[in-house]
């Protein structure tokens, strides 16, 4: 602290939530910069399991600010039945704190996202998670975006939401999709702007003071390095940076104060949608890794794809990020697994190279160079402190360390909050 950025490190899915969770016991102030409600982040705490989607992950620490920061793009309806969850689970969602400058994603922008997945052809498809992600990002570079600020003014918004709920649906029109009932849709829409008016309010100026202040504040970052739109696998990206650059526009602070950056690290590879994956393995044994991981998509519940750890893009992605310390999780996934298998380099075209393609066209083609190393066989669940693991989990955990140049600072054998420990490797 006083303020940490946490990524993921890889394709998303890494455990963030978890690990936000785990740090937020030394928090202030926790905020979300970029992204959707195509995140899913998963907290366990005792026998209880939350999935949160545009609430960032402190909201189980009360009384902490938890702010939704204008990088983010908003969809209300969700937003307020997500509130509506939490508050029937019992807790409190008094602290959260929507930026008037995050931009809204609208019915249209969820159709059009369906549209645009629907007309491209197999090999073209992102596989988004069809919440309106890329259509309300758009909206916004195209400078015709409603932010949440409109929601305080209520006959603006209509005639706004109106103008541009036609011009969408000439377009649905044209292409023979079923157009939107914008009468019904507005009422859903005030609705929800009624519901969210008082927690809307002016972020930036909440984060720089409690900065000030000298507060802690852990800003969370969605998804994966893989999936930025300028550094991941594009096209097959989402419309965000979700890099650890992203916070400063996302949350609006300069980068002066950013003082650490974790990275939160699978300890093998997952990617849920479409696009290269150069260790995905289409075998028994990333059926196994799915199987034994739980590895279904917390938004949309899809299947995830898995592969060994890669250690080139992760080295990458710790460069990219500046990371100074790891978060490595799912240990115990491997607990069962003689052999474990970690990629050091690709082969391209018959070219050896450690360093990560800049064209995703050729991570379709790389052939991963495989280093292997004996598995642990035995039950790591239990384990609460790094001395008392086995010693082949010490020495992937350290391979691990050694390959992507960056130092291990938590470890995780399981989804519970208390299924964590700090180490200093
Ligand atoms: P996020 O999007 O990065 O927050 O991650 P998700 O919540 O989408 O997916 C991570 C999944 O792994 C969730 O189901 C977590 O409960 C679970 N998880 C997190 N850490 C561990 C771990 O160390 N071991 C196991 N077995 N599961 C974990
Ligand atoms: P968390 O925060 C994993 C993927 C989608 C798709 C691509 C674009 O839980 O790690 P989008 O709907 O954003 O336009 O989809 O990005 N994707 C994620 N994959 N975890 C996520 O979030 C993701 N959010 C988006 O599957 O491939
Ligand atoms: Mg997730």
């Amino acid at each position: 602290m006083p303020a940490t950025v946490l990524v993921g490190t890889q394709w998303g899915d890494e455990g963030k939530g978890k690990i936000i969770d785990v740090l937020t016991k030394d928090t202030d102030v926790v905020v979300r910069y970029q992204g959707g409600n195509n995140a899913g982040h998963t907290v366990e705490i005792g026998d209880k399991k939350y999935v949160l989607h545009l609430i960032p992950s402190g909201i189980f620490r009360e009384g902490q600010p938890c702010v939704i920061g204008n990088g983010l793009v908003v969809d209300p309806i969700a937003l307020v039945e997500e509130m509506e969850g939490l508050v029937e689970q019992g807790l409190s969602v008094d602290a959260i704190q929507l930026s008037t400058k995050a931009h809204l994603i609208l019915p249209y922008h969820k159709e059009m996202d369906a549209y645009n997945e629907m007309i491209k052809s197999d090999a073209d498809k992102i596989g988004t998670t069809k919440r309106g992600i890329g259509p309300s990002y758009s909206d916004k570079a195209s400078r015709t975006g409603i932010r949440a600020l409109e929601m305080l003014k209520l006959e603006k918004y209509e005639q706004r939401f109106r103008t541009e709920g036609i011009k969408f649906n000439k377009l649905f029109a044209t292409a023979g999709v079923k157009e939107l009932d914008l009468d019904a849709e507005w009422l859903r829409l005030k609705e929800a702007a009624e519901y969210l008016q008082s927690y809307i309010t002016d972020t930036v100026l909440t984060v720089n003071k409690a900065l000030k202040e000298g507060k802690n504040v852990l800003f969370e970052g969605a998804q994966g390095t893989f999936l930025d739109i300028d550094h991941g696998t594009y096209p097959y990206v989402t419309s965000s940076n979700t890099t650890s650059g992203g916070a400063c526009t996302g949350a609006g602070v300069s980068p002066k104060h950013i003082t650490s950056i974790w990275g939160v690290m699978k300890v093998y590879t997952t990617r849920v949608g479409e696009g290269p994956f150069p260790t995905e393995l289409l075998c028994d044994v990333g059926q196994k890794l799915g199987t034994i991981g739980g590895e279904f998509g917390a938004t949309t519940g899809r299947p995830r794809r898995c592969g060994w750890f890669d250690a080139v893009a992760s080295n990458y992605s710790c460069m990219i990020n500046g990371i100074d310390k790891l978060a490595l999780t799912k240990i115990d996934v491997l607990d069962t697994f003689d052999e474990l298998l970690i990629c050091t380099a690709y082969d391209v075209n018959g070219v050896v190279t450690s360093e990560m393609p800049t064209d995703s066209e050729d991570l379709t083609i790389v052939k991963p160079i495989y280093e292997s190393m004996p598995g642990w066989t035995s039950e790591t669940t239990q384990i609460t402190d790094y001395e008392l693991l086995p010693i082949e989990a010490k020495n992937y955990i350290n391979r691990i360390a050694e390959l992507v140049e960056a130092d291990i600072g938590i470890v995780s054998v399981g989804p519970n909050r208390a299924q964590t420990f700090e180490v200093n490797c």
